[in-house]
Parts: structure tokens; sequence; C-alpha cells
């Protein structure tokens, strides 16, 4: 993307994890733990878009979830620069909270279920607006007008319902809701994966010119690595509760530090028949959460695996400046990268 940004970090999360207890029983005995996210770290600079991407069940939106405190973490700190203050958003209180809400917003997976059927653009968008001491409709309106226009809607959608739009439409309401109060970050959680494929695209390009316009840092979750290419600064890959490889975006897609990155990237469907490429196939599911293997969580799949991957945990390195990977062998592995994608 562009020009260079500053490296400030408008978030800092360390060590962070949310681990479901698993209840079972007459007595509700804890029985087990399901481990969504296990030890995440990450900064967020203001003004970058950091793609957060990995299989269904690897724990990305619990992660974006237990940032914005919509859930509580089990552990870990999370600190949201909020003018001169250096917030932990995971141990703030209630009023605290409420204060850092505005700041903070999520634009959902599903423009369906996101939306209450029952409610008008007007008040769908005004919701934050009113909650927040906009009380006067007339300004009220004017403003959800002017977010509408800014999301590529009509402004005199105000009095309709959201089943009178297509997918594409009720995005863009959900985007214009969560930008109704000039938020700093935004957690964008799948926000093009329930669309059709041919307005997919566009979604993304808005999602791109607001966060140049508005300055918005974006967490931009998604389950493809092609979605996240062209939107990302960095991009973080995640298996089963874990990052496994942190990176600047090209460097990731050119030389992939990771075995599961790799394997990612292949899967990822070229529309170019003549172009030959290697196919690896990730075979078997995404471990269980609740009963990870031993040693390296992706050491069943993986095709480079040896004996101590199956026994040792490995650390996340820094193997180049800002690259990071979770392989005890990255050194010696020569993987293949899809720089085309
Ligand atoms: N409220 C919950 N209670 C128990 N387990 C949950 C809950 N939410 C998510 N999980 C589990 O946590 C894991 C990660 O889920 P999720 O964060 O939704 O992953 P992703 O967004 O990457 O698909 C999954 O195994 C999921 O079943
Ligand atoms: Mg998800």
């Amino acid at each position: 993307m562009g020009e260079a940004k500053v490296k400030v970090p408008l978030l800092e999360v360390h060590d962070l994890k949310k681990h479901f207890p698993i209840i079972k029983g007459f007595f509700n005995q804890v029985v087990g733990h399901v481990k969504a996210v296990d030890g995440v770290s990450f900064d967020l600079y203001e003004g970058e878009c950091l793609g957060l991407v990995g299989e269904s069940g690897s724990g990305k939106t619990t992660v974006g979830r237990t940032i914005l405190r919509a859930l509580a973490p089990t552990s870990g700190k999370v600190l949201f620069q909020h003018g001169d203050e250096s917030v932990d958003v995971a141990s703030a209180s209630h009023d605290v909270l409420k204060k850092l809400r505005p700041h903070m917003q999520m634009i959902f997976q599903d423009p369906y279920a996101s939306l209450n059927p029952r409610m008008t653009v007007l008040d769908l968008v005004g919701e934050p607006l009113l909650v927040n001491g906009v009380t006067d409709r007339k300004e009220r309106e004017k403003r959800v007008q002017d977010l509408l226009v800014r999301v590529g809607l009509k402004p005199h959608f105000l009095r309709r319902y959201p089943h009178a739009f297509s997918g594409g439409q009720r995005q863009r309401i959900g985007i214009a809701r969560a930008l109704a109060l000039h938020p700093k970050l935004v957690v964008c959680d799948e926000p093009v994966s329930a669309l059709d494929v041919s307005v997919q695209a566009q979604a993304l390009n808005l999602l791109q010119e607001l966060q140049e316009e508005l300055g918005l840092t974006y967490l931009f979750v998604a389950h493809d690595l092609s979605v996240v290419r062209h939107i990302s600064d960095r991009v973080a890959v995640m298996y089963v509760g874990k990052i496994v490889e942190l990176s600047p975006v090209d460097a990731l897609y050119e030389k992939p530090m990771h075995p599961y990155t790799e394997a990612l990237l292949s899967a990822v469907p070229v529309p170019d028949p003549k172009r030959k490429k290697k196919r690896l196939l990730l075979s078997g599911e995404v471990a269980d959460p609740s009963n990870a293997p031993s040693g390296c969580g992706f050491h069943p799949r993986c095709a480079y695996a040896q004996e101590r991957c199956k026994q040792e945990v490995p650390e996340l390195r820094e193997i180049e400046p800002g690259h990071f990977s979770r392989c005890h062998f990255t050194e010696t592995l020569q993987l293949e990268g899809q720089a085309d994608l």
C-alpha cells in the first residue's frame, strides 16, 4: 500500500488467551477447555491493515471479539492507545470500556444475521449515534444520510428495512453502522465471505477506500489468503489458537516460512489453467482446540514433520526483520510461494 506509515502501535496484544470451558453433566463439571486462542501476541500500527488468516476454527473470530472485549479474555493484555493513555482493554472497568467502545468497532461476517430485521436503516445506522448522545432526530438523519452516501448507498434508503436490500447493500449498511462514531480500530470479520463473488471485490475496494479516507486501522480476518493480499500491509496466519507466521504482506506470499502458510497458499484456486503449480493438499481436518496435538499443533498435517515436531512446541521466532515463523525447521525448508496471487 502507498506511502510509508508512521510506526505507532494503536494496539498491542500480549499473550492473549481465550479458553472456553467444556461443561458436562448434572453437576456442571468442567471437563476440559476449548483453547480457541492460546497465546496470541501482535502489534497493530496506526493506519495499517493486518490480515488474520486461517482455516475455519483456527480462532480468528475469537481473537477479534476478545480484542474488543465482546468476549472476556482468559488472560493476556490488550493495550489500546487512547489519546495519551494506554488502556488495557482486557482488564478495563465497564465505565472505561464504555468510553473506549466508540473507538473500536466490528464489521461482521454475516450481514443478514447482524442487522435487526425490524429496524429501519435510519435506526440501524443511527443507533450508535443515539446511544452516544446525538439525540436530535434531524441531526441524526443528516449524519445517517452522509454515512449512507459515504458507503455508496442512496440517502433516501433511510426508511427501508434490511430485507429490501441485496447482500452487498446490507454489508454496506453494516459498514455505515460500524463507522458512525468515527472509530480508530475496526475489526473486519470475514466481511466479504458471505457475499456473492461478483460483489466481493467492490466491497473490498470500498473498505480499502474508507480506510485511506478515514485513517482507519484494520484487523482484517479472512479464511483465504487471496482475500487479504491487496488490502493488508502485514499478514498473520493462525492455526489452532496460535499465530504460526507473521510477515509483511509481500514476503509472506513470495517466501512463506511456515508449512501451513505454504499449504494455504497452494490451496487457493488459480484462474489460469496453464499455470502449473504444485498443489499441496491440506489433508485432514483442523486440529481440535480442546485436544490439540502434542508439540507443534500442525505436525499431524505437515508434509515436513519430523520426530522433534511431535514433542517440542515451537516458538514464534523472528527469522528476518519483521518476519516471524513458528516452526523448528524454518531455516532448512525451501517452501514455495505464490507471488502472483
Ligand atoms: N462460545 C464458544 N464456546 C465454546 N467454543 C467456542 C465458542 N466460540 C468459539 N468456540 C470454538 O473455538 C474455536 C475457534 O473458533 P472461532 O474463533 O470462531 O474460529 P474462526 O473464526 O477462525 O473460524 C472453534 O473450535 C470453536 O468451535
Ligand atoms: Mg470466524
